[in-house]
């Protein structure tokens, strides 16, 4: 009997796993079927050395690519069983997968699933409609059955205490060229397979805005007007901060964002205040949560838009060699 995965199943479900966010749509993963397993590892030549020194984005970013993994494996019967960082030897394999029994998907990993080719960073404002109760909650479930917490900012305090925090962080990261440099060396003219397209960038940022928008060089909009009224702001932390804990937060922020496409809500990431340093503590220290903060996101009901391109699978897959 064949207990292991097949390149087949492999390549199936690596179209849905490269679907997932990443820090200037780097794609920094590469996935590797060995001995009846698959591999999920970090590629670190799309890390990006000014921007994620660490490495925590590359692991977020993985982590997300995981988890429609093991959604696309699920739903295809021959879902997985999973060990993060399998191998302390090699620190680039961040997580492998072995068959579970086979089974029948879950209803829940239908939709998840279903949201996958759907999902994508709505960077436009958002309507004013409020985010209901019942989908609050679906968003916190989503991040706990991940090992994970979310918090959603709630009134206009706690919103403009956490837009100070996100916009000074922005304003240390903007400071420095070479951090900026970066940025404009994954902006995108025309439709490329990686990098994020002028089209997803969103509108320009205003001095009166209550969250720092990112510079992706979007369009100009009219100067003075509010961006939206009253976002609804949401922090996903994690119980740690170590390799394995990024990749636990990057499941749970693929999770909540295929949640929120299920229920109909827009998400885009700002992840400023995560990368740096003293914002991320102040921010922590602000919720006063245990564990770290590993992503903010504004959530809301957003105007249409469209998933940004992907690279091939061919180019992430490491498939053993099979002699003629
Ligand atoms: C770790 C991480 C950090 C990100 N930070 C930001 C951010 O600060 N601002 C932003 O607009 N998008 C951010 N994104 C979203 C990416 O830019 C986006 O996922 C990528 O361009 C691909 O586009 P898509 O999400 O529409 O598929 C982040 C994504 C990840 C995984």
């Amino acid at each position: 009997m064949d207990i292991g995965y097949t390149a087949a199943q492999l390549r199936t479900a690596a179209v849905d796993a490269v679907r997932a966010p990443s820090l200037h749509n780097t794609q920094p993963w590469r996935l590797r079927l060995r001995d009846g397993g698959i591999e999920v590892l970090a590629d670190p030549t799309r890390r990006l050395p000014v921007t994620d020194p660490s490495g925590w984005g590359l692991r977020i970013a993985c982590g997300a690519a995981l988890f429609n993994l093991r959604i696309a494996l699920a739903v295809a019967g021959s879902p997985a069983q999973v060990r993060l960082r399998p191998d302390r030897a090699e620190p680039d394999l961040l997580a492998r997968l072995v068959p579970d029994l086979p089974r029948r998907p879950t209803p829940a990993e239908q939709s998840l699933y279903a949201a996958i080719p759907r999902r994508f960073s709505n960077r436009l404002p958002f309507w004013p409609d409020p985010v209901p109760a019942d989908a609050r909650w679906r968003l916190g479930e989503a991040a706990r059955a991940e090992q994970c917490w979310l918090e959603l900012l709630i009134g206009v305090s706690a919103v403009s205490a956490f837009g100070e925090i996100a916009r000074s962080a922005h304003r240390v990261l903007e400071r420095d060229p070479a951090y900026r440099a970066e940025r404009e060396g994954w902006l995108r003219r025309e439709s490329t397979p990686d990098g994020v397209p002028g089209s997803a960038g969103g509108p320009q940022g205003e001095p009166q805005d209550v969250l720092p928008t990112r510079g992706y060089g979007g369009r100009d909009r009219a100067p003075g007007r509010d961006f939206e009224p009253e976002p609804l702001v949401g922090v996903l932390g994690s119980m740690g901060n170590t390799a394995v804990d990024q990749v636990i937060a990057g499941q749970a922020l693929q999770r909540l964002l295929l949640t929120a496409t299920d229920v109909g809500l827009s998400v885009s990431m700002l992840s400023q205040p995560i990368e740096v340093p003293t914002a991320r503590e102040q921010l922590r220290v602000s919720l006063g949560r245990f564990g770290t903060p590993q992503m903010a996101l504004r959530i809301g009901y957003g105007q249409p838009g469209r998933p940004t391109p992907r690279r091939s699978v061919d180019e992430v897959l490491d498939l053993p060699v099979v002699s003629a």
